[in-house]
């Protein structure tokens, strides 16, 4: 049995900001999600988080791990201590910090997996050209650990070892419990830390096996903004070489931002500035131009949306077109061949196959059959002050230019709305209906600027 410790405690000073560390974000996510996603990943038994500072408003954040309060934070050994109590002496303990979010559940099994009757303790680490702030792995003359010594703690010598502990450790149950017990804060600062067990496991007479992880980012940990910032930049670097080596064109990958998952056909294309949130799939051939911004939406083949379009939950079917300038907002289905052009609003609505809504609409709360045709300016006044209705279009009708569909309203098929009407009842299929004042012209009529000439 693998049993995650997650250390969450600390405040994050150097955050000046008033979330906590845990909960600050990584491509949308508090940092704490993406560790207990791969302690997940690894084991089914619910992790063990240490907390501390802002305790609970990082307990307000998820449901399932089992929260451990570590009052005072005396150090990473004293972290672990308070959660000693609820580990199984059988169990391994795989522990983990929460402000080093990126470790991939790869990396962990490699670690668990060092872990046996004659190795109860396994560590991560990794050689740093600048080791600067990290405990240091010292080795003696046949390459065996024997200790880990913090920054402050070093000599001269030991802080030119550029091998560094990452915090992150597998540790047998019983003798983690032990060594725990041993531990005291006779060091540079006066904390109780966690890393001098490794010199207990070694006068017990155990090797200490090691392992590095995959990627440099799996170990990078955040203690600031700009370390924040660092990491963000990485995770997305990455996250863009996946969708490259899947095939997708990606005009500049600096200038993608991924956050969420995103799934891809073949001969994507996305240009620059985009940012995709949530959950986004993208069907073979899809064209996502500059400057869009597209949040839990799934896009059939030869999807095009055009620069400065911003869709959130919204499917579209094959062949759509979409702005540019495009708002389409959540519960918003585009069937085939629809096509929704400039500085045009579709919220919560059904838009038939080869319908098209142009020009500077607001289509609301709608359920529109196909070929249907919607000029400039139309609106659909969804809203009466307290209640939302909908309005219904039949296939082929042809609503014109500047009208205004007050719902509740059904406009039948093939039938034709012209211009500038307020349509406030139903309208029959096949015929025309409109509502407006009759044009006048006054004959004899002088404008002021004439009468003024005299
Ligand atoms: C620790 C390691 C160091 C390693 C480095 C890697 C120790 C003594 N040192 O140093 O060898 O190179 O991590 O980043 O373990 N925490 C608590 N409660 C506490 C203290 C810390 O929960 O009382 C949590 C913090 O929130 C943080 C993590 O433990 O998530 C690490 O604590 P931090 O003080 O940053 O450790 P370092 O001094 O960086
Ligand atoms: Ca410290």
């Amino acid at each position: 049995m693998i049993q995650p410790i997650i250390l969450a405690a600390g405040k994050g000073t150097r955050m000046k900001s008033r979330l906590p560390k845990v909960l600050q974000p990584l491509a949308g996510r508090p940092l704490l999600a993406y560790v207990l996603e791969a302690a997940q990943a690894v084991t089914t038994t619910l992790p063990l988080v240490v907390i501390g500072h802002g305790a609970e408003q990082v307990k307000a954040h998820f449901d399932g791990p089992r929260w451990v309060l570590q009052a005072q934070q005396l150090g990473t050994g004293h972290a672990v201590q308070q959660a000693a109590m609820q580990l199984d002496d059988g169990a391994v303990a795989l522990i983990l910090y929460g402000d080093v979010p990126l470790v991939q559940p790869q990396t962990l099994q490699d670690l668990v997996s060092l872990v046996d009757a004659q190795h109860p303790l396994a560590l991560l680490t990794v050689e740093l050209d600048d080791p600067n702030g990290y405990g240091r792995i010292v080795r003696d003359a046949h390459h065996q650990v024997v200790a880990i010594v913090e920054q402050k703690d070093a000599t001269p010598e030991q802080l030119a070892i550029r091998e560094v502990n990452t915090g992150m450790m597998a540790v047998q149950g019983a003798h983690l419990k032990r060594w725990l017990e041993r531990l005291d804060n006779a060091n540079a600062q006066g904390e109780y830390y966690l890393t001098d067990i490794i010199r207990f496991c070694v006068e017990d007479g155990f090797e200490i096996h090691t392992t590095a992880p995959g990627l440099p980012l799996e170990v990078m940990g955040v203690n600031d903004k700009a370390q924040l910032a660092q990491l963000e930049r990485a995770w997305q670097h990455h996250q863009v070489d996946a969708l490259l080596a899947e095939g997708v064109t990606v005009v500049d990958p600096a200038r993608l931002d991924i956050r969420g998952t995103v799934t891809v056909g073949q001969d994507v294309f996305i240009d620059v500035n985009v940012v995709l949130e949530g959950d986004v799939q993208l069907g073979d051939g899809v064209h996502i131009g500059p400057n869009c911004v597209l949040k839990n939406v799934s896009l059939g083949e030869g999807v095009q949306v055009h620069a400065f379009s911003h869709l959130e939950g919204c499917q579209a079917e094959e062949g759509v077109n979409i702005g540019p300038y495009a708002r389409i907002r959540p519960q918003t289905m585009l069937a085939a061949g629809a096509r929704i052009g400039n500085f045009v609003e579709i919220k919560q609505s059904s838009i038939g196959a080869g319908s098209k809504v142009n020009h500077l609409a607001y289509i609301g709360d709608t359920t529109m059959g196909t070929g249907v045709n919607i000029g400039a300016g139309v609106i659909t006044c969804n809203y009466d002050g307290v209640n939302k209705h909908r309005t219904i279009i039949g296939d082929d009708a042809f609503i014109g230019s500047d009208s205004q569909l007050v719902a509740p309203v059904q406009v039948g098929e093939g039938a034709t709305i012209g211009a500038g009407s307020t349509i406030v009842k139903d309208a029959p299929a096949h015929q025309l209906t409109l509502s407006r004042a009759k044009q006048t012209t006054l004959k004899n009529w002088i404008a002021p600027r004439q009468r003024c000439k005299g």
